[in-house]
């Protein structure tokens, strides 16, 4: 073997002794999985009308969008969604990216300048790490959803532009950052607010809109939203919502959006159909809300150590990584699908299973599969957290 490919090779072995290996499992359209996995929180991924929507765009404009959307990227079907989720979330304006990934890249590189101070809950998805990483900005972390250090921060560079950085929903623990708490703080010192809103869009806030609406902030000037299209609206993509000169800002100079095929037609047509079933579910998202309920009612009662979820995320701790695979295989073998996190995708050492509630999901199947994880679930007792 190569001399490279030998050196990979004794790292992929340290990260199997570590119990950190990752695989890809293909999985077939229509299997009879049970998903407690995915993120389609709502059921919207197949709705025939997200599915129609999307079909007809495809048959109009072909498979892709053959450009940047500044060349030939941006049809109407793009300024269509645009217009139709800065309404939603009550933003002048909304642009989308092709991820939410490159919607984070893009939103704080844009925030920035050299003197910027960037602020970031020690919980923030890779993406927002990311993005003050190639943003160049000095970073400082504070602990998870604190807004006491985020206020020591600040005060610590009196005079400086900054920028708070938070997830609404944290990805791996389901729990709600105190938005109210950090916008007023971050005003208080001339900072603004930049707020993920990726595991909260339709889940939480009137008319679904999300983490910061539910918050009473939705078009304040000093905050930015971000989310990705591709959770509870079943899509792909992200966007960036907030005032429009921000928005102008980033279509001139964001590298993750100009440098970019546009995503496709299709893709933004079933999000916009998506979208209109999600801002009048609210049905849906009191089925989620019970649901949720339910599987940490099930599982505490079980002894295992669960989150105290604010959305659809619900995270149960795991003894350790070899034991998270585990159990996470163990219920795949009887045909439920839970994600398995692990550290580096988890904020501390700690293991865990993370299961995303969805509607889609049969409600019978639903209450069968909490049976299986706690079947499956491994002798050895996590202490309960709250
Ligand atoms: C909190 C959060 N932000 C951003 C992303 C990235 O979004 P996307 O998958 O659209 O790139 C994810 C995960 O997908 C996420 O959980």
């Amino acid at each position: 073997m190569a001399d490279w490919l030998a050196g990979l090779h004794r790292r992929a072995e340290l990260r199997a002794k570590a119990g950190l290996t990752r695989r890809l499992r293909p999985r077939a359209a229509g299997d009879a999985v049970v998903d407690l996995a995915g993120n389609d929180y709502l059921g919207l991924a197949t709705h025939p009308e997200v599915t129609g929507a999307a079909a007809q765009a495809l048959s109009a404009y072909g498979l892709g969008a053959t450009g940047s959307r500044l060349v030939r990227g941006s049809t109407d079907a793009h300024h269509g969604l645009e217009a139709a989720l800065a309404d939603w979330l009550g933003t002048d304006a909304g642009l989308v990216f092709s991820s939410g990934y490159l919607a984070n890249l893009g939103a704080v590189r844009a925030l920035t300048q050299p003197r910027t101070l960037l602020v970031s809950d020690a919980h923030n998805h890779a993406s927002l790490i990311d993005g003050c990483r190639i943003s160049g900005a000095e970073t400082v972390v504070t602990p998870h959803a604190d807004p006491a250090a985020v206020a020591r921060a600040l005060a610590a560079a009196p005079g400086r532009p900054a920028v708070v950085v938070t997830e609404s929903v944290f990805s791996v623990d389901g729990d709600l950052a105190p938005l109210a708490e950090l916008h007023a703080v971050a005003r208080r010192h001339g900072a603004l607010l930049l707020v993920d809103d990726a595991h909260a869009l339709g889940v939480l806030g009137p008319a679904g809109a999300g983490g910061v609406a539910a918050a009473g902030l939705a078009g304040a000037p000093d905050v930015v939203v971000t989310a990705t299209l591709s959770k509870a609206l079943g899509g792909a993509g992200g966007v960036v919502a907030g005032p429009a000169e921000f928005v102008r800002h980033l279509v001139e100079t964001s590298r993750t959006f100009i440098f970019d095929t546009a995503p496709p037609p299709a893709v933004a047509a079933g999000v916009r159909a998506a979208l209109r079933l999600a801002r009048a579910g609210d049905g849906l998202r009191a089925e989620l809300a019970d649901r949720a309920d339910r599987a940490v009612a099930r599982l505490r009662a079980a002894g295992l150590a669960v989150s105290a979820p604010d959305a659809a995320v619900v995270s149960v701790t795991a003894p350790g990584p070899e034991a998270a695979t585990a159990w996470a295989a163990d219920c795949a073998d009887k045909g439920v699908a839970v994600g398995c996190f692990r550290p580096p995708s988890t904020p501390d050492s700690r293991s865990r299973l993370r299961l995303t509630i969805s509607v889609g999901v049969d409600r019978a199947d639903f209450e069968r599969a909490l049976d299986v994880i706690v079947e499956c679930a491994p002798g050895e007792r996590v202490e309960v957290t709250s």
